[in-house]
């Protein structure tokens, strides 16, 4: 069947079915002449290993886009189980203190400067490689300069909630 020329579907179809995707949570930080940012996010990928790439799709409505490409660095913590706090910071909803603020929560400095959520479960650090627009985003492909590994189980979003994983047993098997 040749399904080329059809329109695309409507936005909301789209995004109610990719929200039934699992994801990983992420916190985007950058720092620079343009500022320091924050951005909640789960469009992380990994691209390459060698060279070692991952990409973050950012919407280019988010100051946080702008920052990343003045700074021309970027740093992806990887959220644990125990950090949705970030998260809600970080995508403006936050349920205590304000949004978009550093303040409110433990941060480390990467071997290039940038904030890194402490203890998160991973950890990159990233000079931009390349940058592409599509749509309403702006994809960055980062070349990473240091990882970190941490031991905090990953943080889960899916359906509009924040999850952990389940190991599946014999008992927990669906
Ligand atoms: C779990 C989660 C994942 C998100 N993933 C992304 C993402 O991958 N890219 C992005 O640009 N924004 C993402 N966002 C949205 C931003 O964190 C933030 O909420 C948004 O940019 C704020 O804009 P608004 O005030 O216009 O809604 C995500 C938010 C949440 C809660």
């Amino acid at each position: 069947m040749n399904a080329m020329g059809k329109p695309p579907v409507a936005a909301e179809h789209f995004i109610a079915a990719m929200g039934l995707a699992a994801t990983g949570v992420s916190v985007v930080t950058t720092d620079g002449p343009q500022g320091r940012f924050g951005l909640t996010v789960s469009a992380v990928s990994s691209v390459s290993a060698d060279p070692p790439l991952i990409l973050v799709c950012i919407n280019r409505r988010s100051p946080a886009a702008a920052a990343v490409d003045a700074n021309g660095l970027f740093a992806v913590s990887i959220l644990g189980a125990g950090h949705r706090a970030y998260a809600e910071t970080f995508s403006g909803r936050p349920r205590e203190g304000r949004p978009f603020d550093f303040s409110h929560h433990a941060w480390r400095d990467g071997d290039t400067g940038l904030p890194l959520v402490e203890d998160a479960t991973a950890a990159f650090e990233c000079e931009i490689h390349q940058h592409l627009d599509a749509g309403t985003h702006r994809i960055f492909i980062g070349r990473v300069v240091a990882a970190h590994r941490g031991s905090a189980e990953p943080l889960v979003y899916c359906n509009r909630a924040f999850r952990r994983i389940v190991h599946l047993t014999k008992e927990t098997e669906p």
